[in-house]
């Protein structure tokens, strides 16, 4: 009898059951599109995209139970069991006794901001996500970003550049007594390369809140990714299972929002769990207006049922390996085939630094943009472009621009969906492509609208 070592290969922890073929265009073919879209990503149609990482956000591929939860859904319209399960499944993850669905992550964040936020008052969190501040400023509130000093340097190695600054938050608790009205953590913080938060950290935060009588949320759409996170890298977790890391997560915290689109497998969904019985009443009676009753909250009882088995499937620590490993493998990959990326590797994607990579393109001739039209034109990956097209400032009366801090191009990875092949696909042509970086030219914005423009702008090559 004798026994192999483990193996160093780390598995796609799954089996195919239904496949899904993807577009396979001509350069040709990716040149009219890319015309055609006015060399705006966005505006490409899904059919001629062959490897599509534009978002790890409702692409993820469902499992055979989620798909068998579907056929379980009860679509009463109020009570139905489908939102018992749901409801249950959210309570022994988080803790958190009232559970509120949505249809996806901003209508929760909506929905809390209305109840909670008076004009004038703060929000600090580590980094809050686009449509985070935008509900926070929808209630006329102010959205503060209070990032880890760690995240200065795209290249370091700091295994938790995802924390909220302990000592900002405490100074700004303090100098801004009686205006904050609340305190989030987004777990895993995506604005900055899906960096993890660590549980001392998220501790810390909240023990600074309740000194302060300011309550402590978390946005936790990859939760799960964070907490593997927290598992490989904080001192006393690595036997720990990750459930029960969670759990001591989500303990210190007064309510959860989640985008169930990312770390719960949904293609749709979202939640807004809490301790406090008042506002859940508060949230329950302004819900019914834009999403639904709420045993819904705007969202299919087959919906809900597939997302409570979502919610417990991603704490598969054999999963959570290899989501871990498979973004992990890819930026190395890339790295190798010489594009310089952020680091450490986030949960989510790979953030490629097209600053380092097209030198020679001015931060307003928008070298994150040229980058990802020519990981496209050539590679056929679609990516979006994290940089001064998106984040830049723009003076309304005079049209002048202020470029972003950094030039990314966010290459992010749907979950179970594509395969090692297809990764090494797309770093043997990323060798190809980086001769060529210095040959690729910036772009002109033609047109643009006058919020959130990189949906919709239109550009022309310089
Ligand atoms: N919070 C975080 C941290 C997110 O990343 C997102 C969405 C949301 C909230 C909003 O959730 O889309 O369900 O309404 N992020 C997507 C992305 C869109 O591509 O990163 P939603």
């Amino acid at each position: 009898m004798f026994e192999l070592p483990q193996a160093h290969t780390i598995i796609e922890p799954f089996k195919i059951k239904v496949v899904e073929p993807i577009p396979m265009p001509t350069l040709k073919e990716r040149r009219h599109a890319l015309a055609a879209a006015h060399y705006n990503l966005f505006n490409l149609h899904s059919s001629v995209v062959t490897f599509d990482l534009l978002t790890d956000s409702g692409t993820a591929a469902m499992s055979a139970e989620q798909w068998a939860a579907v056929m379980r859904g009860d679509e009463s319209y109020a009570g139905s069991r489908s939102y018992e399960r749901f409801e249950a499944a959210v309570q022994d993850v988080t803790g958190l006794p009232f559970v509120i669905p949505t249809h996806q992550g901003r209508s929760a964040e909506f929905l809390l901001m209305r109840a909670m936020l008076r004009p004038g008052q703060l929000v600090l969190g580590n980094t809050h996500f686009d449509t985070t501040r935008a509900n926070v400023e929808g209630a006329g509130a102010v959205a503060v970003d209070l990032p880890s000093p760690a995240t200065k340097d795209t290249a370091a190695l700091h295994p938790f550049k995802g924390d909220i600054d302990l000592e900002a938050l405490e100074r700004t608790l303090t100098k801004e007594k009686g205006k904050v009205a609340l305190v989030i953590l987004t777990v895993t913080n995506n604005s900055v390369g899906g960096q993890p938060a660590s549980l001392a950290n998220a501790r810390a935060a909240s023990e600074s809140c309740r000194r302060h009588g300011v309550p402590f949320f978390l946005d936790c759409a990859r939760f799960a990714e964070n907490c593997w996170f927290i598992k490989q890298r904080e001192a006393g977790q690595r036997e720990r299972p990750v459930a029960l890391i969670a759990r001591d997560l989500f303990q210190v915290a007064d309510g959860a929002l989640m985008s169930m689109k990312k770390d719960a497998f949904g293609n749709i969904g979202g939640f807004l769990a809490l301790r406090n019985r008042g506002l859940a009443e508060a949230v329950r009676s302004l819900m019914v207006v834009t999403e639904g009753f709420p045993t819904y909250g705007g969202l299919a009882g087959r919906d809900l049922d597939a997302l409570a088995v979502g919610l417990k499937e991603v704490l598969d620590e054999h999963y959570l390996a290899y989501r871990v490993r498979s973004v992990e493998y890819f930026g190395q990959g890339l790295e190798q085939a010489g594009l310089p990326t952020v680091k450490p590797w986030g949960g989510h994607a790979v953030y490629v630094d097209a600053a380092r990579a097209l030198p020679h393109v001015k931060p307003l001739q928008y070298p994150g943009q040229s980058l990802a039209v020519a990981l496209y034109e050539h590679i056929g990956i679609r990516g979006v472009e994290v940089g001064s097209v998106m984040l830049g400032t723009r003076n309304p009366k005079t049209g002048e621009e202020s470029p972003a801090p950094g030039e990314l191009v966010r290459l992010a990875m749907p979950r179970r969906v594509y395969t090692q092949s297809h990764v090494d696909c797309m770093v043997e042509l990323a060798g190809h492509l980086v001769p060529h970086l210095p040959e690729l030219k910036g772009y002109e914005i033609t047109w643009q609208p006058d919020v959130l423009r990189h949906f919709t702008c239109r550009f022309k090559p310089l």
